[in-house]
């Protein structure tokens, strides 16, 4: 499973990029609301940062399928051709997954609350679809579960569409995707963050840490025996 993080603060990407081993960037509109900046100034930065062949995924905001296509051409003008495209999974987004998919263009199906919206954004042509976990089980039914079927979808119709699973509250949800083996899961640095935030493991460390000191002297480390 990719781990993709879901944020264009570019301060909180570096820093995730320093520490855990991420494969790209999400947005959307809401998120480069809150970066508080210029889209395409804010995304050309992280796309310098990621490089260009990383995979950064950006939304359309355009109502209508010609409007979503106008947006997805200037999208990959700015930003590369290897930017995945982010369109809703409503039938304007069909449209213009299927005008966008005959040019070659890298396609993700957004907005998902059913399997059957990614089951024809997938037959529509998109490289990954998008459920929405946490919103799903907020309106109270199963986002785990929708993607899991998703996936199985996917698979038992010889699609090649990958669950790119979004929308993440808590690891638990993550985990339970990565073990079923989902294709992606785009995650905002505080889950990024949490991730392995445990009172039990930096207390081994500290534990380890003190009886090697005890054994060779206070701040020594291996490369100092
Ligand atoms: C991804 O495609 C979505 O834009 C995003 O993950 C939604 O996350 P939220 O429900 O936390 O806003």
């Amino acid at each position: 499973m990719k781990l993709i993080i879901d944020d264009a603060h570019i301060d909180q990407i570096r820093k995730i990029y320093e520490y855990y081993p991420v494969d790209g960037v999400t947005t959307n509109p809401t998120i480069l609301a809150k970066s508080g900046r210029q889209p395409y100034e804010v995304l050309k930065e992280i796309r310098e940062f990621i490089g260009a062949k990383a995979e950064l995924h950006v939304q359309v905001t355009a109502r209508e399928a010609e409007g979503m296509v106008e947006d997805a051409h200037r999208i990959i003008q700015e930003l590369g051709k290897n930017t995945f495209v982010k369109i809703p999974s409503v039938p304007e987004g069909f449209k213009a997954m299927m005008a966008l998919h005959h040019e070659g263009v890298k396609l993700t199906a957004t907005a998902i609350y059913t399997p059957m919206q990614a089951f024809l954004a997938a037959k529509a042509g998109a490289d990954y679809a998008a459920p929405y976990i946490n919103r799903i089980d907020n309106m109270g039914y199963n986002g785990v579960k929708v993607a899991k079927d998703i996936h199985d979808i996917f698979r038992n119709n010889g699609l090649q569409t990958e669950v790119l699973a979004a929308s993440f509250k808590n690891s638990q949800q993550l985990l339970e995707l990565c073990e079923y083996g989902v294709g992606a899961s785009t995650v905002s640095p505080d889950v990024i963050f949490a991730l392995v935030k445990n009172k039990a493991i930096t207390s081994a460390i500290d534990d380890f840490i003190a009886d090697f000191e005890g054994l060779v002297g206070a701040g020594k480390t291996m490369k100092d025996c």
